[in-house]
């Protein structure tokens, strides 16, 4: 059987997914991407033309999201809009029987998760959420070696993001600069920041963070000189309202340094802005109690590291010695040549961007089909989330706050106006 999909919101991270939809063509003949719909006709059309381009049947285009999961043609929806529409479309698809993969943050707020989460059990949908970065697999290797020992005893994880947007809005997209709209690299890019030392570290217990928006005079400006890895994605979109050059008010958070205190007592430094002008910093280590894991930039290729109390250093595939049984699961292997064990890879940043995706959507059709839990679902979804508002939430207070109070809704200084304006 064929499982067709409808995919909601071809922006920049929906051109994404549709290289990543032509990635799973490859190796894959029953997953159909059969239906795409943007507000935007012109923007759906560019993504056809691409399908086009790359001989896969062209799939029909919608501008209403209603119409498309009214459609009754479709298995499964993938949510790639601006995240205040997420749990909106998640719930309509799940109540009509069809299965969903939102991007990342699940939803808008926390109640939003929670209501989504209500909707998929009530109607025994499964739903995925397409976060990437720790299907990379320098990041499963990274994980093989923590949970192996050979660390010894983790004690801390710094996580540090120090970045220039030299005062432009976050990936020239205006709903990234806006609280209500969830925006703001500190939610927005600290989700992924979240789930990765979540999957690394475990649960996390507390957060004590400061946080700020040191900027909120910006300016729109292209995005090839503002991610020019992404600017041919993000080409096509429109930006209705403003034109390059304008002025924008940013009033969601830029900046957050966070302590986390781990359920297993380490500790994580997660320090995330956009506002570090003259000085990038990117650090991403674990120490344990026998030396340092130095992790890489995910998506990057590039070897992670073992400095080890004695100085010796173990880099990238010298490091596949230390985890023998280590492999990755056929689904990686498959879209990674066959490879069963890497260290390190030689690929362009588009390339390993669409065999993730393409993971991503494998992972979740297959969840469906054995009707069991994808790799990152609700539960995942909602704790990534939920470490990321924690900050935000902790900012806010200026208190420790519970993470578990954060995911359950008993704090929610910060999203309350918004569960409020958005009717959640
Ligand atoms: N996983 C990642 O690495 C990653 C990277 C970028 C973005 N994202 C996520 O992907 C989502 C989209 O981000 P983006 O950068 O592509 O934004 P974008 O603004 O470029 O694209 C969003 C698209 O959704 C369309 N849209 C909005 N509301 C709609 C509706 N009601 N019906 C149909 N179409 C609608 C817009 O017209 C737009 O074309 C966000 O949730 C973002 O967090 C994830």
């Amino acid at each position: 059987m064929t499982f067709k999909i409808g995919l909601i919101g071809c922006g920049g991270m929906g051109m994404r997914h549709i290289f990543g939809h032509i990635e799973l063509r490859k190796h894959f003949n029953d997953i159909e991407l059969a239906a795409v719909c943007d507000v935007h006709k012109n923007v759906a059309e560019k993504a056809v033309d691409i399908i086009n381009e790359n001989g896969l049947k062209p799939p029909d285009i919608y501008t209403d999201y209603m119409e498309l999961i009214n459609s009754r043609h479709l298995d499964g929806i993938a949510i790639v809009t601006s995240t205040p529409m997420h749990h909106k479309i998640a719930i309509a698809s799940m109540e009509l029987g069809l299965h969903v993969i939102t991007e990342k943050p699940m939803g808008l707020t926390m109640k939003a998760c929670r209501l989504m989460e209500e909707s998929a059990k009530r109607t025994n949908r499964i739903l995925a959420v397409a976060e990437n970065y720790r299907r990379d697999p320098i990041n499963r290797l990274s994980k093989a070696l923590l949970d192996s020992g050979v660390m010894g005893d983790p004690y801390f994880a710094l996580d540090i993001h120090a970045s220039s947007s030299r005062k432009a809005v976050m990936h020239s997209t205006v709903w990234r600069a806006k609280k209500q709209q969830a925006g703001g690299i500190v939610l927005d890019a600290g989700v992924h920041n979240s789930d990765m030392l979540l999957y690394l570290m475990g649960p996390a217990e507390s957060v004590y963070a400061e946080t700020s928006v040191f900027e909120p005079n910006r300016k729109l400006m292209p995005m090839v000189n503002v991610a020019p890895n992404l600017a041919e994605m993000y080409k096509h979109r429109n930006e209705p309202g403003f034109k390059t050059g304008d002025e924008v008010l940013q009033d969601a958070i830029d900046t957050g340094f966070a302590l986390i205190k781990f359920k297993s007592g380490a500790i994580g430094q997660l320090v995330i802005t956009d506002t570090s002008h003259g000085h990038s910093l990117g650090i991403e280590t674990i120490t344990g109690s026998e030396g340092t894991l130095f992790r890489t930039q995910s998506r990057s290729g590039k070897p992670a590291k073992i400095v080890f109390m004695d100085g010796k250093e173990v880099i990238g595939e010298e490091l596949l010695k230390l985890v023998p049984s280590f492999e990755l699961d056929d689904l990686t292997t498959t879209l990674w040549n066959g490879r069963r064990r890497i260290g390190q890879y030689d690929m362009g940043f588009h390339d390993t961007d669409s065999r993730i995706l393409a993971y991503e959507y494998m992972d979740w059709v297959r969840a469906v089909e054995k009707s069991e839990a994808p790799e990152v679902g609700v539960l995942e979804g909602k704790n990534a989330l939920g470490l990321a508002y924690s900050i935000v939430e902790s900012g806010l207070s200026q208190k420790k706050v519970k993470v578990r109070d954060v995911i359950s809704g008993e704090i929610n200084g910060y999203q309350k106006d918004i569960d409020i304006s958005e009717e959640i």
